[in-house]
């Protein structure tokens, strides 16, 4: 086996925390490989003006200036049309929403998504993107927990997708078959992103080890193979999205008969060699580059010329073993994969 060249790895969906947090995981994107950063706005308090992702975005520039970051909006009631325009200008290049109360920091989330119809309307207009998280709300009136919380929530994409046919919308972290299903069958405008953990995780993964437990839970076998084959099949709406989500391993390991753990699973400083481990593992290494760069990067006309692509090169290893953990002052963060072997690096 020789070596892989990868030009500029995109990660399209990436939580870089603020703060100390963000000192420690801002630097990874680039460890991992990743010289993209799509930022998620799920923050305390949440993004949602463009002064405060202008300001945001200063703040991961001055921690690490050499990665590209693309920044985004939080869709909440403060959100309107004039912002979308301000935001458009500023280069803010989506908007995220996240159903209330589903994930890490969703309490502001959304509950209905008719309400936004002149916001969607300004950003079909102005051309910027949709990033849906796509999970219902647990209810017990209509069996909704978060098994199912997914394939129910594939009607609103239709939806929007009807209502806004040229809005580009991505279904962000996709878990099921259901789902894949769903985003083949609309048009050239609707995308959807696929982490790494969810290559590889089932129920039996995450079912009482916190350190693998994220939203949306991974589902069954055959969902996960739903994943495989859509990249295998090399399909160009198909592209990373890691979801790299760290949380204090304080957080991540303690639970109480209250407080369950944090959801979301660390990968950003291993990315890369992770993606090309696992597309390994399934008989889709031909389709590395496809889908951590070239795909994302055209839906979202973030195309390379041959001159300014940054090759990464992979090199094959007997094993490489992940790091148990990441420190800095009193944050420690624990990756996926916490010693366990790799079979590729970054040649550096
Ligand atoms: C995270 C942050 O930075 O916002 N926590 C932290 O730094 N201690 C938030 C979170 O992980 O929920
Ligand atoms: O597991 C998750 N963690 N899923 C999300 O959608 C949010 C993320 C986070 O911010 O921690
Ligand atoms: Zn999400
Ligand atoms: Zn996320």
């Amino acid at each position: 086996m020789s070596e892989i060249i990868v030009a500029s790895p995109a990660d399209f969906h990436v939580h870089l925390r603020q703060g100390n947090m963000a000192k420690l995981v801002t630097p990874h994107v680039r460890l991992g490989g990743f010289s993209l950063a799509y930022v998620m706005p799920n923050l305390k308090p949440p993004i949602t003006t463009t002064s405060q992702a202008l300001a945001y975005k200063a703040e991961l520039e001055s921690i690490d200036p050499t990665v590209e970051y693309l920044m985004t909006l939080y869709l909440s009631p403060d959100l309107t049309p004039d912002e979308i325009f301000k935001a458009k200008e500023a280069g803010i290049v989506g908007v995220k929403s996240y159903p209330r109360g589903v994930t890490t920091n969703s309490d502001g989330g959304i509950e209905s998504y008719e309400m936004y119809y002149p916001v969607f309307e300004a950003m079909q207009r102005v051309d910027m993107v949709l990033n849906l998280h796509g999970e219902i709300p647990s209810d017990t009136k209509t069996n909704t927990h978060i098994l199912n919380a997914e394939p129910k929530f594939l009607t609103h994409l239709h939806s929007l997708h009807k209502a806004f046919p040229t809005l580009r919308i991505v279904l962000e972290h996709a878990t099921t078959r259901a789902a894949v299903e769903a985003v083949k069958a609309c048009g050239s405008t609707v995308a959807c992103t696929i982490t790494a953990h969810h290559l590889e995780l089932t129920v039996d993964d995450w079912a009482g080890q916190s350190f693998n437990f994220c939203k949306p839970v991974a589902k069954f076998p055959d969902d996960r193979e739903a994943l495989r084959e859509v990249i295998r099949e090399g399909h160009p709406r198909f592209f990373l999205g890691s979801d790299s989500a760290p949380h204090p391993v304080t957080s991540k390991s303690t639970s109480t008969p209250t407080q369950g753990c944090a959801a979301g699973i660390y990968t950003s400083p291993i990315l890369l060699p992770l993606m090309a481990h696992l597309l390994e593992s399934f008989g889709a290494l031909d389709k590395l580059e496809g889908f951590v760069s070239n795909f994302g990067r055209r839906f979202y006309h973030q195309e390379l010329s041959t001159e300014n692509a940054e090759n990464v090169i992979l090199r094959p290893v007997g094993a490489c073993n992940v790091e148990k953990e990441y420190h800095a002052e009193e944050q420690g963060v624990v990756p996926f994969w916490a010693g366990k072997e790799l079979h590729w690096e970054i040649v550096r």
